[in-house]
């Protein structure tokens, strides 16, 4: 069992310049070195991602044990611009989105380090994933800034795949490549509210659940719907 206490913590990179170099080892070690991102901007001297103009509107989500990170991501709540826009263009402009301009949320760069992957740990009375327990904090940290649906890109035949599907994430694109990218690449979007999906799924997302609109059950239908059909 790793040492020290776990934590998780939220900030924005002005706030927490230290927690935010954290982040960029991570994101350098994760993305560049081990999955193979050669293009994403960095360091390979000192080791660490380069900032991304879109840091200044995020904020980040980080497991610690003890004084060392072992997990990030990046969660944004949109308003205008948000990365990858393009990829959900699409979508963007289905009728059943509509109702959720104002409350669509993206999350990018979830990582765990290695060794840390699949270590579970007590939260609410029931194991979770680290993995899990992040991604769960950054829902609600989006929950709280008002978002109702959440959009990831991530790697239909890898561990983004299959960590995204089993929380309860729902594929929303035919998988694509993108030059920028060592793997095909997919689009997916989860309801916050998705209580029905998240039981049968028994995804620790049940925790952010509160009651479902009219809009966000259309929503899942149109979403069930159009995953069965890629
Ligand atoms: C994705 C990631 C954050 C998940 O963290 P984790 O601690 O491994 O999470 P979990 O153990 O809860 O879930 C991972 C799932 O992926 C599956 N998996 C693990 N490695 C895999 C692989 N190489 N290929 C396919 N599936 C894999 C596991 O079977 C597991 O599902 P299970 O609970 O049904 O067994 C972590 O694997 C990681 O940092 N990967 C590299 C970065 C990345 O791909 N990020 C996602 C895109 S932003």
């Amino acid at each position: 069992m790793p040492e020290g206490k776990f934590t998780l913590l939220s900030f924005s990179a002005k706030d927490s310049p230290i927690l935010y170099l954290a982040y960029l080892k991570i994101k350098y070690d994760v993305f560049v070195k081990e999955l193979g991102w050669a293009k994403l901007p960095h360091s390979a001297i000192d080791k660490i991602a380069y900032a991304d103009p879109y840091d200044e509107i995020a904020d980040f989500i980080i497991a610690r044990y003890g004084n060392k990170t072992v997990g990030i991501t990046r969660v944004i709540k949109i308003h205008s611009n948000f990365p990858h826009k393009e990829f959900f263009e699409p979508i963007l402009h289905t009728k059943v989105l509509k109702p959720f301009q104002n409350k669509l949320a993206t999350l990018n760069a979830v990582a765990i380090k290695k060794k840390y992957r699949r270590i579970k740990v007590w939260n609410n009375s029931r194991q979770v994933t680290i993995g899990e327990l992040i991604l769960v904090k950054s829902v609600n940290h989006l929950q709280n800034q008002g978002a109702k649906i959440v959009f990831i890109t991530t790697d239909p035949n890898g561990a983004g795949g299959a960590f995204f599907r089993k929380l309860g994430f729902y594929t929303i694109s035919p998988s694509f490549y993108y030059p920028h990218s060592p793997t095909i690449l997919v689009n997916m979007a989860l309801v916050i509210n998705d209580k029905e999906h998240f039981v049968k799924l028994n995804s620790p997302m049940l925790a952010n659940c509160k009651a479902m609109s009219k809009d966000e059950r259309i929503m899942v239908q149109y979403l069930n719907n159009r995953s069965t059909t890629l």
